[in-house]
């Protein structure tokens, strides 16, 4: 029996790029010159996935548990996102790249703040793929804020809510829900990443290094997901 793969590719993509760290104490380099390499692979990811056809890939860039590392690491990644973001106008412009922002805003440096705004505005035109930073994110921040927000509606607060009701409170709710999420360098969990959206993501575990990644390596993981049957709770 042949199978239509066709309407199986992925439309939006999560990854969880892990393994800067060890990738950089592989090399005897600081963990920095890891996280330097890890910026060049996503955007190796970048224009693959936009060859490939997806429409959008979700970036798991900072966590709201991030801040538990060191303070020159979580210094280093701030100004890495800071300066990518300055610096980068090109690449986005180029590839024709709409960014937007997943994550708590109010919880970063105003510097921070201020890139990210003038990113998602700078691209909002851009149509060939959407890139979504996830920057000081948390999947159960994100569901605490969209709750928060329905409260503050007040007086349209009802007893009963929805899911559609959290829903158009997330962060971007016209984004589809990952369709696939990809974590690389071998660790078997999904730490705080896009918890409502993923409740039916095919999952796929990668055990290199992200600052490795290639084009083939998300072809790799494409191939897959289109292997995958998708049942949500339905019958095979
Ligand atoms: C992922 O790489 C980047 C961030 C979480 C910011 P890590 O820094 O977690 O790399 P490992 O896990 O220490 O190798
Ligand atoms: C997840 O990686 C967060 C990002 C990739 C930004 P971590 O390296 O922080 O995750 P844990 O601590 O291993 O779960
Ligand atoms: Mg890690």
């Amino acid at each position: 029996m042949s199978t239509d793969i066709s309407g199986l590719r992925p439309s939006h993509v999560g990854i969880i790029m892990d393994g800067n760290g060890r990738w950089a104490k592989e090399r005897g380099l600081p963990r920095t010159e890891g996280h330097r390499e890890g910026l060049k692979a996503a955007k190796r990811i970048v224009k693959a996935a936009k060859e490939l056809g997806i429409a959008c890939i979700s970036f798991y860039v900072f966590s709201t548990e991030n801040w538990k590392r060191a303070q020159e690491e979580v210094n280093f990644l701030m100004f890495l996102i800071v300066d990518h973001l300055a610096q980068e106008f090109d690449f986005y412009r180029d590839n024709n790249v709409r960014v937007l922002h997943s994550g708590d805003l109010a919880g970063l440096p105003k510097n921070v703040q201020a890139e990210i705004l003038k990113v998602v505005s700078d691209t909002a035109a851009n149509e060939s793929i959407t890139v979504n930073l996830a920057i000081n994110y948390g999947g159960k921040n994100e569901i605490l804020r969209a709750v928060n927000a329905l409260i503050r509606e007040g007086s349209e607060l009802k007893a009963d809510i929805q899911e559609d009701d959290i829903r158009r409170h997330l962060d971007n709710p016209e984004l589809p829900d990952p369709d696939l999420i990809i974590r690389t360098s071998g660790e078997l969990r999904t730490s705080n990443f896009l918890l409502w959206g993923s409740a039916y993501s095919e999952l796929y575990f990668s055990p290199k290094l992200w600052p490795d990644w290639e084009k083939a390596d998300l072809e790799a993981a494409v191939d897959e997901f289109n292997r995958r049957q998708r049942l949500y709770g339905g019958m095979r």
